[in-house]
C-alpha cells in the first residue's frame, strides 16, 4: 500500500484524515513541519506527500522529492500558487488538489468578518462582559441596499455573491468570465474601476497569480469610495499590505477584514502567544480598531475538513488507477 507523508499537520487534520482513511488503507505518516528544503528529508519512502497553503514547493525541493521517489504532491487545499507545476511536470511528479470545499465554508467566513467590521460584535461582547452597556463606539450601518463588489465568482465568489443578494444588496462582480446563472440571479458584471467607484464593500475571491498580485494597492485603492471595506479570504498577495495601512491611516479605507495575509507563512496556524512578533506590518494592522484578522480559518468548517480528507484520498487512489482527477496542469 502507498504511504502518504504530511507536512504541515494540525491535529484536526490527522483526525479527518485518519477517519477518511478507513476506507482507503494508504499508510499514513504526519509531521508538524512545513515542507522547506530542510525538511524534504521526512518524505524519504513516501509514493506522496500531502502539503497544505504554507509549505514550500519550489524547483529545487521538487527535485529532491523526485529523487527520493514520491510520484505524487496532493494539494489539500484549493489554490496552489506555492507549487512549481511545471518543475513537477519535468519530474514526472504529479499535482493534485481539492478544487472546491464547501465554498460556503469560506464565503460565510467573509459575511461573518464584513458583519463584525460592521456591527462590531466582537467589542461588545467584550464590553458586556464588563458589565458596559453603553453603545458609544458600535454604531454599524444596514448592508441592505449598499453595493457590494465580488472580484473572483467562481465557487466561492459565487456563494458570497448569492449571500449578498440574500441580504438585499445591489452586486456587482468582476471576472474574466461571467457566470450566466448569477447574472440571472440579479448580479451585474462590471469592470475594476467602476465597481471600485461604486461599491460599498469589496470582497476578493479571485486567485493569486502575477497579474492579480497587489491588485489592491495605492494607486487602486485611491480610486475607491473614500471609507470603502475590504474583505480578503482568498490570499494575502491580492492586497499590498502597506499602501492598505496607508489608506486606513488617511480614512481612505473604512474598515479591512482579513482571513489571509501577505507574510502569513512565518505566524498563521502556529499559536505565538508567547513571543514576540517581529513582523511590524501585521503588528501595525492588529493596532487598528476597524481591522479583523483571522488566521486562515475560512476554511474550517467540520464539511470541508471532511471534504478536503476524502478528496485528497480520493485523488490518490484515482492518481494511481491512472486517471487524471483534480490534476493541477501548467
Ligand atoms: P475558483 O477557481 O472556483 O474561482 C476563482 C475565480 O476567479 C474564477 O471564476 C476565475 O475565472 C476568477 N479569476 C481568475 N482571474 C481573475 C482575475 N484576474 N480577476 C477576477 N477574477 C479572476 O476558486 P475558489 O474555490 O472560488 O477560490 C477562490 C480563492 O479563494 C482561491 O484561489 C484561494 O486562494 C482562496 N481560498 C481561501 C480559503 C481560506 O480558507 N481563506 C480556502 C479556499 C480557497
Amino acid at each position: 500500500m502507498q504511504k502518504i507523508v504530511f507536512y504541515s499537520a494540525q491535529p484536526y487534520d490527522i483526525r479527518f484524515f485518519e477517519k477518511e482513511n478507513s476506507s482507503f488503507g494508504y499508510e499514513l505518516e504526519f509531521f508538524d513541519v512545513q515542507l522547506r528544503s530542510h525538511t524534504v528529508q521526512l518524505a524519504e519512502g513516501a509514493d506522496v506527500v500531502c502539503i497544505f497553503v504554507n509549505d514550500h514547493c519550489h524547483a529545487g525541493i521538487i527535485e529532491k522529492l523526485a529523487a527520493q521517489g514520491v510520484k505524487l504532491i496532493a494539494l489539500r487545499c484549493a489554490g496552489f500558487n506555492n507549487v512549481d507545476v511545471a518543475a513537477a511536470a519535468a519530474h514526472g511528479i504529479g499535482v493534485v488538489r481539492v478544487p472546491a470545499y464547501s465554498p460556503q465554508a469560506v464565503a460565510e467566513h467573509a459575511v461573518a468578518l464584513m458583519m463584525t467590521l460592521n456591527r462590531k460584535t466582537h467589542k461588545a461582547y467584550n464590553r458586556v462582559r464588563e458589565q458596559n452597556f453603553a453603545l458609544n463606539g458600535l454604531l454599524g450601518f444596514d448592508v441592505f441596499g449598499k453595493t457590494v463588489g465580488v472580484v473572483g465568482t467562481g465557487n466561492i465568489g459565487q456563494a458570497f455573491a448569492k449571500i449578498m443578494l440574500g441580504f438585499g444588496c445591489k452586486v456587482l462582480a468582476f471576472d474574466v468570465v461571467a457566470n450566466k446563472d448569477l447574472e440571472a440571479l440579479g448580479v451585474t458584471y462590471t469592470n475594476l474601476p467602476d465597481m471600485f467607484a461604486t461599491a460599498d464593500i469589496i470582497s476578493l475571491h479571485c486567485p493569486l497569480m502575477d497579474s492579480t498580485r497587489h491588485m489592491i494597492n495605492e494607486t487602486t485603492l485611491a480610486t475607491m469610495k473614500k471609507g470603502v471595506m475590504l474583505i480578503n479570504t482568498s490570499r494575502g498577495g491580492l492586497v499590498d499590505t502597506k499602501a492598505a495601512i496607508h489608506a486606513l491611516k488617511n480614512g481612505q479605507l473604512g474598515s479591512l477584514g482579513i482571513d489571509v495575509y501577505e507574510q502569513e507563512e512565518k505566524l498563521f496556524f502556529r499559536d505565538l502567544s508567547g513571543d514576540i512578533i517581529q513582523d511590524d506590518t501585521i503588528q501595525r494592522l492588529m493596532s487598528f480598531p476597524n481591522v479583523i484578522i483571522t488566521a486562515h480559518q475560512a476554511f474550517f468548517t467540520q464539511e470541508a475538513l471532511t471534504q478536503i480528507s476524502n478528496v485528497t484520498l480520493e485523488n490518490v487512489q484515482a492518481f494511481f488507477n491512472g486517471e487524471l482527477r483534480n490534476q493541477v496542469k501548467i
